[in-house]
């Protein structure tokens, strides 16, 4: 056969990488040629040092020294499977995004869900916010929505990112992690109050939930849906499963599996006991957005705050279904390559400075951990991954190289285009200003959602559960500063929740923040301070 049906044969068809069998393989080394047995090596004699001729050796030894790509510097413990969209109330009107254009439509996804601060062989069960990131593979290319199993985040200033992820890993000098001392991570919370949201709800129920199949997943962050005529409004993304939500106590979670939620969901989808999850959105215009900065001071830029469901109700759009788990699991779940940037026609960034920082970060992060064709492995290739052609050629494993298509926009044979659809001075606002350097200030309305939690949303026992979790994690800080200044932190949402944990801890919290400067700068609720 030809040299083209041979690539064809062996490269191109991951499928049947998939379906391989022990039984269809004979032992070779990785050029291909048999090898008498495993475990045989060459040696000079019976006691005679090793042969530098022995490939077979020197292949299995490099092979393996080389096992690990580095494992993701965030989320590195995780789980996933695939299985597929379905378009259950379209929405052509508000985007043109092909997978919401029409009702049963279907589009292929992988899904990938983890912890955060872990390394990758850490507990399922730590109290950690979780991520749940989905490939939706359309026909316009990769859509990755990369979201939380919490709607808010600890920051809205993306230059602490990697500060706050130091303070919440292991410790420089001791190694440690907070399991043992959270000084650190005491000391960066108690330093930052716009966390208090993010904070209460990892220190209450939701801290640890049941598995992967019992949480909801959010956007977190606005996104522009976009229509074909360019019109646009914002969104928040909802993902609510329909298993329901659960939640493991800080004592039962000692006894659980270190693979916990691996075991939940691999075995629920083996079983045929496929989990689902909601898509849902929120949807306000440009002028609704800012009338909920001026009316309520909620900025649809700050994803440490969430949006009212009473103003912006929940509309179901689709559903998603994880009926198969990877054949391979590093093939297909430690190599899948999410990132916020993988946008498609019809969805689009909105200026959160938050997710405009995570547009770049992932990419670049990709490119270290996995290289520079990591788009090309099939788990991130795109289903549109042979029709589609630009100028990229080469670099390490390019496997998918685009053949003999010239590597410039030739004249003899051009590429085509996808005119663009809308008028881009519709979609994009102008952004004119002075501004060349940005901090968020603290405002009273930091306090009002994270107050509600506790006022309204959480029961008795659940109050007294974030008190105790909250108090274990305080038993193990070094330093009284941080904890009198992270008790001040929890007054500004309620005064009950910082006397229980002045009783808890014996230790006299501030009295609030007014007096309080963070990180060495200015204070918004600081006496006297301009809002
Ligand atoms: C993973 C950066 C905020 C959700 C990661 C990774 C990086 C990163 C470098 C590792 C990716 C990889 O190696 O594959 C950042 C930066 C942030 C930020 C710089 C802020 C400035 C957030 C937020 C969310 C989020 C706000 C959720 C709303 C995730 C998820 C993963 C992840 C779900 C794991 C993806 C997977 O399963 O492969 N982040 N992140 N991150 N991040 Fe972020």
């Amino acid at each position: 056969t030809s040299f083209a049906s041979h690539v064809a044969n062996q490269f191109t068809s991951y499928e049947k990488d998939r379906q391989m069998s022990s039984k269809q393989a004979i032992y070779a080394t990785s050029n291909g040629a048999p090898q008498a047995h495993p475990y045989e090596t060459q040696r000079a004699g019976d006691n005679g040092p090793l042969l530098l001729q022995d490939f077979h050796l020197i292949d299995l030894l490099t092979h393996f020294d080389r096992e690990r790509i580095p494992e993701r510097v965030v989320h590195a413990k995780g789980s996933g499977a695939h299985g597929f969209f379905e378009c259950t109330n379209p929405i052509p009107d508000l985007c043109m995004a092909d997978l919401f254009a029409e009702k049963g439509k279907k589009c292929p996804i992988t899904v990938r869900f983890s912890t955060v601060g872990g390394e990758s062989g850490s507990h399922d069960c730590a109290r950690d916010p979780r991520g749940f990131a989905v490939k939706f593979r359309t026909e316009q290319g990769n859509w990755d929505m990369v979201a939380n199993n919490t709607p808010v985040f600890f920051l809205r200033d993306p230059a602490k990112f990697p500060e706050f992820i130091h303070t919440q890993k292991r410790d420089p000098s001791t190694h440690l992690t907070h399991a043992d001392d959270s000084t650190m991570f005491w000391d960066y919370l108690s330093q930052n109050p716009e966390s208090i949201h993010q904070v209460m709800i990892l220190m209450g129920d939701r801290g640890i939930p049941d598995g992967y199949r019992k949480m909801h997943g959010y956007s977190g962050h606005a996104f522009k849906l976009v229509n074909k005529d360019g019109d646009w409004v914002y969104v928040q993304i909802h993902f609510k499963s329909q298993q329901g939500t659960g939640f493991i106590t800080q004592e039962d979670s000692a006894s659980k599996s270190p693979d916990y939620s691996q075991k939940d969901l691999y075995e629920a989808i083996q079983r045929g006991d496929y989990p689902k999850w909601d898509v849902k959105i929120q949807i306000a215009t440009p002028k609704q957005a800012e009338e909920m900065w001026e009316k309520q001071r909620i900025n649809v830029f700050d994803l440490t705050h969430v949006w009212p469901q009473s103003q912006f109700p929940l509309k179901k759009i689709g559903e998603f279904t994880l009926n198969e788990n990877a054949i391979n699991y590093f093939a297909e779940i430690e190599q899948v390559a999410f990132s916020p940037s993988h946008l498609v026609p019809g969805i689009e960034p909105s200026a959160d400075p938050v997710l405009q920082s995570r547009l770049f970060s992932y990419h670049d992060t990709h490119l270290h951990r996995v290289g520079a064709n990591y788009q090309q492995l099939p788990v991130n290739a795109a289903r549109t991954a042979y029709k589609f052609g630009n100028f990229q050629r080469d670099g390490p494993m390019a496997f998918y190289n685009q053949g003999a298509r010239p590597n410039y926009l030739s004249s003899i044979d051009p590429i085509q285009f996808e005119r663009r659809k809308v008028d881009p001075d519709k979609t994009h606002g102008h952004f004119i200003g002075q501004a060349v350097a940005f901090l968020s200030e603290i405002r009273p309305e930091d306090f009002k959602a994270p107050r509600a939690l506790w006022q309204k949303v959480f029961d008795e026992p659940a109050r007294e559960r974030l008190i105790s979790n909250a108090a274990g994690k305080m038993s193990l800080c070094k330093d009284k500063e941080i904890l009198k200044r992270q008790i001040a932190i929890f007054r500004e949402v309620d005064d009950d929740i910082a006397t229980r944990l002045e009783k808890a801890t014996g230790i006299k919290g501030y009295d609030g923040i007014a007096d309080l400067k963070f990180n060495g700068t200015h204070n918004g609720m600081a006496k006297g301070a301009k809002n």
